[in-house]
């Protein structure tokens, strides 16, 4: 396929996926599309223990190894736009931009197609499964794919920033994401004899005080961390002073070494604050993605190659948001850039929308990057 017939081909591409969106782990149909469309532009597929998702290679059985990534699966939002090719599944959405991502890559993939007998190695084209849910990458990551690859590269639409331009930073974009839930235990009584129980409200409205200052007075002034208390349940009646409350909540920072500050101080406030009223407290901690961090030496070999390709280079737009990515970063170098797909709603909103034009110069980025990337590892 010449360049103008792959940009037609890949939004029609998009166009198809962003009427059908799956949930993740749903991505059947997805799936299928993707390995079909592989399949028949004879791009190597290989074989792997995955339900949803795929990993496609090109070039030949040298080294070096690169992987571009992108994730397939969509929201359960209603979506709200009124687009020709809006979603037909009901209350399912691409609105956080996952069929640009995979329509983007599929273009990178058929242009390094053309030129696949002159790559100085291989990249591995990975369709992953599952952002948006626990375990996508993991999933990925367990079938030692990318136990050679020594660099991964990923683009995310971002409608803070018009088609054309491209926003990206070394170090910390996204952050770690955590969340907790915190059961307080006391003693229900009569709410006309509070003396004969524990009361919890008072411990928990303490409570809720003090785990702000977490961020306020524990941790460095100049970092970005992050600690919300997002549900609290307590009570049934107006009468009686109930025996138990419920809290749940997120902690979000960009250093592991916040991360675990946090969690530190977190717990030490819980359980002080239920020993100094009489109460005991049990914390369940689930620990999300940790922060994605773009490795320096990468984000300039980047930030040149997009510079070369036309873009507009723009700092990252932080965000105290997750994105699973950061897991292959555990793992290898990697690089996670912003690109402008025009500026509205934003992802996650049943309003989100990428444009269409930005597609092709995606695709050839993403091309350059890995063809650029295996002649700098190759020399
Ligand atoms: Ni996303």
């Amino acid at each position: 396929m010449d360049e103008s017939a792959i940009k037609a081909f890949i939004e029609e591409t998009f166009t198809w996926l962003h009427s059908h969106p799956e949930l993740s782990y749903e991505e059947h149909e997805t799936t299928a599309q993707l390995k079909k469309i592989l399949s028949k532009e004879q791009i190597r597929l290989l074989e792997l223990p995955l339900a949803t998702g795929a990993v496609a290679e090109i070039g030949d059985g040298s080294k070096p190894v690169i992987a571009l990534r992108a994730d397939i699966d969509a929201l359960p939002i209603e979506e709200d736009m009124g687009l020709s090719y809006a979603s037909r599944f009901k209350g399912k959405m691409h609105a956080c931009g996952h069929d640009f991502h995979t329509a983007a890559v599929l273009g990178a993939a058929l242009l390094l197609k053309e030129k696949a007998s002159s790559l100085p190695g291989r990249v591995r084209i990975v369709f992953q499964p599952a952002e948006e849910a626990p375990g996508g990458a993991q999933k990925v990551l367990e079938t030692g794919v990318l136990d050679e690859a020594q660099a991964i590269f990923a683009i995310h639409t971002s409608p803070l920033l018009p088609v054309g331009s491209l926003g990206l930073s070394p170090g910390p974009v996204m952050a770690a994401v955590d969340s907790f839930i915190l059961r307080f235990q006391g003693k229900g009584c009569h709410a006309a004899h509070p003396d004969r129980g524990v009361d919890i409200i008072p411990l928990i409205a303490h409570f809720i005080s003090m785990a702000q200052t977490i961020v306020s007075r524990n941790s460095n002034p100049f970092a970005a961390n992050l600690l919300s208390i997002t549900r609290v349940e307590a009570g049934n009646t107006w009468n009686v002073l109930p025996e138990t409350a419920e809290l749940d909540g997120t902690a979000r920072s960009l250093t592991l070494e916040d991360r675990l500050l946090i969690k530190d101080r977190l717990y030490a406030l819980a359980r002080g604050a239920a020993d100094a009223f009489g109460a005991s407290v049990a914390i369940d901690w689930h620990q999300g993605p940790p922060p994605t961090i773009n490795d320096a030496f990468w984000t300039e070999f980047v930030l040149d190659t997009a510079g070369k390709q036309g873009f507009i280079l723009q700092e990252a737009p932080k965000s105290l948001g997750g994105e699973d990515f950061s897991y292959y970063q555990e793992k290898l170098p990697g690089v996670f850039a912003s690109i402008g797909t025009g500026l509205s709603a934003p992802n996650h909103s049943p309003e989100f929308r990428a444009d269409p034009a930005a597609l092709l110069p995606a695709a050839k980025f993403l091309a350059a990057i890995a063809e650029g990337a295996l002649r700098k590892l190759a020399t």
